[in-house]
């Protein structure tokens, strides 16, 4: 093996000996000269209705299709696909719930639970391209109800249960929703999140909505509305609701969800993703990169609510006949070896999940996960954020008993899938996803477009087309060439900065634009601004991120009263709080300052580098725009 710079960790002989993949570069080589064969190759191994005419469509970019003409059903591939084969009989879901109690679900039963779910949709009047939004916590229903949706042609749009009442409403509004489906409540903590009531608010601004599907979790009594909302166990368990459900032969290009994410404006936006490419995307990437077998007991501890959990909890696992496994509760509660002992429990194989989680769990000390056997680990995931060298190693030695490479994953809501990540035979180094996918065309470029030289800072740009990539901003074409294909014209714009030193490999930097990862979730901090000024005191606020030991990333604001407010401890905890019931409690700020003026540019911008560089007192940089 080809001997790297830096601190570098080649894999075992045991893992090269199992690795699907044993010569990356041979696999690269393949896919980056023969892009269109690697991917066709690779959606020839599931199943087609019929086939297509092209497997990519560049004659309209940067609306890129892939698989034109053809017909599928990724939720046919995820579940049908498996019950002619000994698979059928197989596990495709283990879940535990934060009180202890277990479900599990075989192939055969979850295709019988999804036509369930399905026909329920379709007995409220759910027809093929109307959207339904979810809202709830971890449990089965949410991607029973998210495959449900793909099997009739429906388009699912996720809200995270830890989002509150404008960020639901928002998002239910924008995507015009037919149908909510929400949870009773969730367990957190071994609190409930009165996720319904939330609901009941953010509804009675949503003029789209026609039913509301509620799924009993913690049986606490909520308002139900005459003639709208419905028990979902009521309506699964009517003698009409057949068991069978006819799969919808959806085109390739067909929508399969949108997902809300945070970018520079105030307002999030709906990344779209359809059928056909989605599926080739987390087919491919989950299969080389997580190099899955039957024997594996797959856990993605991220929520099905963020792009992790559609790609890697729902699609991508089931996709490769994996088994799976979902908790719902937090990592900690009620003790810090919640993780671990289910490791044991169900003897995990490969454990995926976020640096804050990691940095979260290793605060308690070694001795909580070294109480329990988590032998059964072959492999590591890591996703959401730049993962520190400290926690990396911590992972790799104290969980994975220097035996379990670290597999990186750095990708997007909108890229749908893996877009730098490595495979378990490829050497790494703490810090870093490695290199691109096979096949993916990646470069880091200056102000002008031009490649920087190895190790320079530079911003991330991806050089070609992907099967999984997004297809559109929702009801919003133009911002998307706006956002990602017009600041280097053929070029996608990652709104990341990175550097790639001399083998090749890629460090990740940070963003680049008004977008703060907390905890490894996205948030803009427009969104944040937005909801102080929607605040009867504030007149203006500016939201800035400054290191956190555990979240990556803390929220400080910086707010101007109107005139006649009085400063006090009580208005800023009140402000606070505002914003947690706003957009929800991962965007509450870490402190409210009160100030007299912002930093702004001549143009009326304000310039958060200036708030950012003060606050850490180092120099500003260039002012020269900055307003008298
Ligand atoms: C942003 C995308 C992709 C699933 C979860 C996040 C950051 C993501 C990594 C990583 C360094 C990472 C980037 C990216 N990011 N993974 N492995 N190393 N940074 O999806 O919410 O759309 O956020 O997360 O900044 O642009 P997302």
């Amino acid at each position: 093996m080809k001997k790297l710079t830096g601190e570098v960790y080649y894999p075992s002989e045991k893992t090269l000996d199992n690795a699907r993949v044993k010569n990356w570069d041979e696999l690269n080589k393949f896919a980056t000269e023969n892009n269109t064969e690697f991917w066709e190759k690779e959606a020839n191994e599931l199943e087609w209705f019929s086939k297509w005419d092209k497997v990519l469509d560049d004659s309209n970019k940067p609306f890129y299709k892939w698989f034109t003409g053809a017909k599928t059903n990724i939720a046919y591939n995820c579940l049908d696909r498996h019950l002619h084969t000994f698979r059928k009989n197989k596990v495709a879901l283990y879940w535990e719930g934060e009180k202890g109690d277990c479900r599990v679900f075989s192939y055969f039963a979850l295709h019988r639970e999804v036509s369930k779910f399905a026909n329920v949709l379709k007995s409220l009047g759910v027809n093929k391209g109307d959207r339904v939004t979810f809202y709830m916590g971890r449990v089965p229903e949410l991607p029973i109800g998210m495959l449900a949706c793909a099997r009739i042609g429906a388009v699912h749009s996720v809200v995270y249960g830890g989002f509150s009442v404008e960020s639901l409403h928002e998002r239910l509004e924008d995507s015009h929703s037919k149908v909510l489906v929400v949870s009773d409540g969730a367990f957190q903590r071994g609190k409930i999140v009165p996720l319904k009531a939330i609901a009941d608010e953010a509804l009675q601004r949503a003029a789209s909505v026609e039913s509301v599907l509620v799924i009993k979790r913690t049986g606490e009594a909520v308002n139900m509305e005459e003639g709208r909302d419905f028990w979902y166990q009521d309506l699964v368990n009517l003698p009409i609701i057949n068991a069978k459900c006819p799969v919808e032969e959806v085109d390739s290009e067909d929508p399969l969800f949108l997902l809300y994410t945070s970018g520079t404006t105030g307002k999030p936006k709906a990344i779209l993703h359809t059928q056909g490419g989605y599926m080739v995307g987390t087919y491919s990437t989950f299969k080389y990169v997580f190099d899955v077998n039957d024997e594996d007991r797959y856990w993605c501890a991220a929520d099905p609510g963020w792009v992790t959990g559609h790609s890697y909890i729902v699609y991508g696992p089931l996709l490769n006949g994996a088994t799976s496994f979902m908790y719902e509760g937090a990592p900690n509660y009620p003790f810090p070896n919640r993780w671990w002992q289910m490791i044991e429990k169900y003897g995990i194989t490969i454990l995926y999940t976020a640096p804050t989680a990691i940095r979260g769990l290793m605060r308690f000390g070694d001795a909580w996960p070294n109480r329990h056997d988590l032998s059964s680990l072959r492999l590591l995931g890591s996703v959401g954020e730049p993962i520190n060298p400290e926690a990396w190693k911590w992972y790799h030695r104290v969980i994975g008993k220097n035996n379990c490479p670290i597999m990186d994953t750095w990708w997007q809501t909108e890229t749908g899938a893996f877009i730098i990540a490595p495979m378990p035979s490829v050497p790494l180094k703490p810090g870093s996803g490695t290199r691109p996918f096979p096949g993916i065309i990646m470069d880091i470029v200056d102000e002008e477009g031009t490649p920087v030289k190895a190790n320079e800072e530079g911003y991330l740009v991806i050089k070609n087309p992907w099967p999984s990539m997004m297809r559109t901003i929702y009801n919003d074409p133009d911002q998307y060439i706006q956002k990602y294909w017009s600041k280097y014209p053929g070029m996608y714009l990652t709104g990341d900065s990175a550097r790639r030193d001399e083998d090749g490999y890629y460090w990740i930097i940070g963003r680049t634009d008004d977008v703060l990862k907390v905890s490894g979730y996205r948030l803009g901090t427009a969104e944040i601004e937005s909801a102080l000024v929607s605040h009867h005191s504030v007149a203006e606020a500016a939201a800035i991120g400054l290191p956190h030991e555990i979240k990556g990333n803390a929220i400080h604001t910086f707010v101007i009263l109107k005139a006649g407010v009085e400063k006090s401890e009580e208005l800023a905890n009140e402000l606070k709080e505002h914003v947690a019931h706003e957009v929800g409690k991962i965007a509450k700020p870490e402190d409210v300052k009160f100030v007299d003026i912002l930093p702004k540019t001549r143009s009326g911008k304000i310039m958060r580098r200036v708030l950012k560089a003060r606050a850490l007192g180092q120099d500003p940089g260039n002012l020269s725009t900055l307003e008298e």
